[in-house]
């Protein structure tokens, strides 16, 4: 049985472009995950300078409570820790406190984080 000369030619005409498909999408993949890397790198500085409590407070708090905790247009909190437990400040964050003191500057987890270093402020 004679074979037909032209299936070799096809048969590598067809492995070229299945290797050419494998290539790309792998270049493809890597510019992703590259891409991804210094996305997910600059989201992750961000959140540790807004996860890092003294900068927060630094920037939304120290203008009524001073740059050194030690009060101001609000009450000093240098000593705030042994005034009220991490659960407390943090309600006091979220929901304010009085009429002066502004509620939901920070929330969720910045709250938490900010809270609990206020707490140890004794
Ligand atoms: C606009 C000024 C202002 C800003 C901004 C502000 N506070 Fe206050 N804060 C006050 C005032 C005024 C009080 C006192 C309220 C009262 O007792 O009626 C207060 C009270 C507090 C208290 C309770 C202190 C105590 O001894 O009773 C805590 C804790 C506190 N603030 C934390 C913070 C934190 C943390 C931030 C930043 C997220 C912040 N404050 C931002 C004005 C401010």
């Amino acid at each position: 049985m004679r074979r037909n000369p032209v299936i070799p030619f096809a048969v590598i005409a067809v492995l070229g472009i299945i290797a050419m498909i494998i290539v790309s999408t792998a270049g493809n993949n890597q510019r992703e995950a590259i891409q991804n890397e210094e996305e997910g790198g600059g989201e992750q500085q961000e959140e540790t300078v807004d996860a890092n409590p003294e900068e927060m407070f630094q920037s939304k708090c120290s203008s009524c409570h001073g740059g050194d905790l030690s009060g101001g247009a609000g009450p000093n909190l240098q000593e705030v820790g042994s005034r009220y437990s991490a659960e407390e400040i943090e309600d006091i964050i979220v929901n304010g406190k009085g009429s002066a003191m502004p509620p939901g500057l920070y929330t969720g987890e910045q709250a938490t984080q900010l809270a609990e270093w206020l707490a140890e402020k004794k």
